[in-house]
């Protein structure tokens, strides 16, 4: 989704600009631009497409400070993908760039198009620049007239404004929408949308409040109607950067053994798990769990579900959140809500946070950003300790997520005495043993690497599996999806026969998840059932079938769950791999963003 950069200082801020705008080339985007406002004048840039048409378009500008600049990557909402509609948008003598949707835009349009103001783009976003220098003619000093602006404003945003009446000044605005502000000793000033642009630059951020309107010049930064409060900020460059492998979804794949011993520190105890985020009566009066999340958290969820049901004997219900925060759905005060996200700023998810709150209901949120707008709202949080994810097809947030559910769910198990400590140990043996178990399933991906060759075409793919590896396979079949544009849906193995086995034939291939661990006949027979129809079979499981056409043979584990988390690398290796086989952009695929911000 949009992402946001703003600079004050001496540097050459188009540099600056443009290098933090690729930081936040992860969150997905159609076009590009920057204004850089030095010695009382503006010059402003955009193209369409990646960051390197803009670097073209701005050739021979090198603009040394002090001065102050914002950039912006624009995921199209309102209009198309144009030069046009690419921000920042400007009016006589001010500049704006925002991530959101003004809901009021048409209302305000018509306004000033009736007082004679012409519009040059489609989008939502120039309404703001021209109410602002509208207000400029009624109210004498430049951050009146921008929190005047402010105001009138209704929907998401965040927002940064610079304008020739206030001299090396960005006004900020944010309700939303993310926005985080940073600082160094230098006296340099930094905005981002996410804290990677600003990692190895501030030393300082504060993440702004719902609400916050303010401004920043060397000389100050002002913000009401509460103080900004700033925190150091950890980490350094490398943190964020690919590391040798070809991209960063292969990076985070291979971060998995690493990041998931990160989310069990401290958790997984000898005789169970610990979460000293959550009281010791947290669960008191509760006796069932609503899960809302998007797209992978989703999976995630439906996965907890499962182990929720078995081990701590709580009625679980999960909801997709779009779906959810229409539906007007009942709420008892006896049901722990429950959000997982992985950015933590997905709009559905958050309202329908925002909805349970209201209800009154306790909540809980799974999140891997810290300071987010999920977290800030959640009355409890477990952060999920992955790290930075980039690739816009999530995969070790989402080994964090399912790691997480399963040691809640053990959690609660113990929490309401439904399992005993002999039980407690044996899963507490099993989490110790998935950092182990990552790593060796890294060792398929020569493998898949190979298979994916014969993946390029078909019409499409049936990803199936059963119990906890339903949910496997959706995530499998999403993946798939994502990056390599071919048609992919996971099924519960049992509902082929109700519907989408009329699709089987060779040219339909059927990825069967196949544990010994769990169901292992039933799903066997499922997956006779469309070899007899003709499925082209690719087997991931550790026993030998004769029937499949490829084979992933995967490890001998004891514990499904063990067996889930191999088979999702398979799975991820897999669909990375034909991604790249058909030249497609791995971490940036077509369409998607990685931090969906609007609805
Ligand atoms: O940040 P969130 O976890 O709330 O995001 C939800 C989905 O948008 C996200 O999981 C999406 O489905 C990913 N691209 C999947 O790879």
């Amino acid at each position: 989704m949009c992402g946001i950069v703003g600079y004050i200082g001496k540097r050459n801020i188009k540099r600056w600009l443009i290098d933090g705008l690729r930081e936040l080339e992860y969150r997905g985007y159609d076009s590009a631009g920057i204004a850089v406002m030095k010695e009382g004048e503006i010059h402003a840039y955009k193209a369409v497409g990646k960051l390197v048409n803009l670097e073209e378009k701005t050739k021979g500008f090198e603009p040394e400070g002090p001065g102050a600049g914002i950039g912006h990557t624009r995921w199209a909402t309102h209009g198309k993908p144009t030069e046009l509609n690419a921000h920042p948008h400007m009016g006589e003598y001010s500049y704006v760039v925002h991530n959101g949707i003004i809901e009021n835009y048409r209302q305000i349009k018509e306004e000033l198009e009736a007082e004679g103001v012409a519009f040059l783009s489609q989008t939502d976003t120039e309404v703001i620049v021209h109410l602002f220098e509208k207000m400029t003619k009624t109210h004498e000093e430049p951050y009146a007239a921008f929190k005047a602006t402010i105001a009138r404003l209704e929907g998401a945003y965040a927002v940064l404004l610079m304008s020739k009446k206030a001299p090396q000044t960005i006004f900020f605005a944010r309700k939303g929408s993310p926005m985080i502000i940073g600082k160094n000793a230098g006296g340099e000033i930094f905005f981002a949308s996410s804290d990677a642009p600003l990692i190895g630059e501030a030393t300082e951020v504060a993440y702004m409040e719902e609400g916050t309107v303010g401004y920043a010049s060397p000389e100050k930064i002002y913000a009401e109607p509460d103080a900004l409060q700033f925190v150091p900020l950890a980490g350094d460059k490398l943190t964020a950067q690919k590391g040798g492998y070809r991209f960063f979804m292969e990076k985070e794949i291979y971060e998995q053994p690493n990041v998931i011993g990160d989310t069990m520190i401290g958790r997984v105890l000898d005789e169970g798990v610990a979460f000293e985020e959550l009281g010791g009566d947290f669960l008191e009066g509760l006796t069932r769990i609503k899960i809302c999340a998007c797209g992978t958290s989703y999976h995630a969820a439906l996965t907890g579900s499962y182990l929720f049901e078995r081990q701590a004997k709580m009625a679980v219900n999960v909801e997709i959140a779009s779906e959810f925060r229409y539906k007007e759905p009942l709420l008892t005060d006896d049901t722990l809500f429950v959000v997982i996200s992985q950015s933590g700023e997905t709009a559905d998810t958050l309202e329908a946070l925002r909805m349970a709150k209201a209800a009154g209901l306790k909540t809980l949120a799974i999140c891997n950003v810290d300071n987010s707008s999920i977290v800030r709202m959640a009355d409890a949080t477990i952060l999920t300790r992955a790290g930075i994810e980039k690739g816009v097809a999530s995969t070790k947030a989402f080994a964090t997520q399912v790691m997480v559910l399963w040691m809640l769910s053990l959690f609660f198990a113990q929490k309401r005495g439904t399992i005993n400590a002999e039980g407690a140990r044996r899963e507490v043996e099993a989490m110790d043993r998935v950092p182990t178990v990552l790593k060796e399933a890294l060792t398929v991906h020569e493998k898949c690497k190979r298979l994916s060759k014969r993946y390029l075409h078909g019409h499409g793919f049936f990803f199936i599996g059963r119990d906890i590896f339903f949910p496997l396979a959706l995530e499998g079949a999403l993946k798939l999806k994502e990056i390599s544009y071919l048609h992919a849906e996971g099924y519960p193995a049992g509902e082929m026969k109700h519907g989408p086995i009329a699709l089987a034939d060779a040219e339909l291939f059927t990825v069967a998840l196949m544990p010994q661990t769990l169901l292992y006949d039933k799903i066997k027979s499922n997956v006779e059932e469309l070899s007899a129809r003709d499925s082209t079979i690719l087997a991931i499981s550790p026993l030998p079938f004769d029937l499949a056409d490829d084979f992933v043979l995967t490890h001998a584990h004891d514990h499904p769950m063990l067996e889930f988390f191999e088979m999702m690398v398979v799975e991820q290796l897999l669909a990375m791999e034909v991604s790249i086989r058909l030249g497609n952009d791995v971490d940036m695929p077509r369409n998607l963003a990685k931090s969906v911000t609007v609805e």
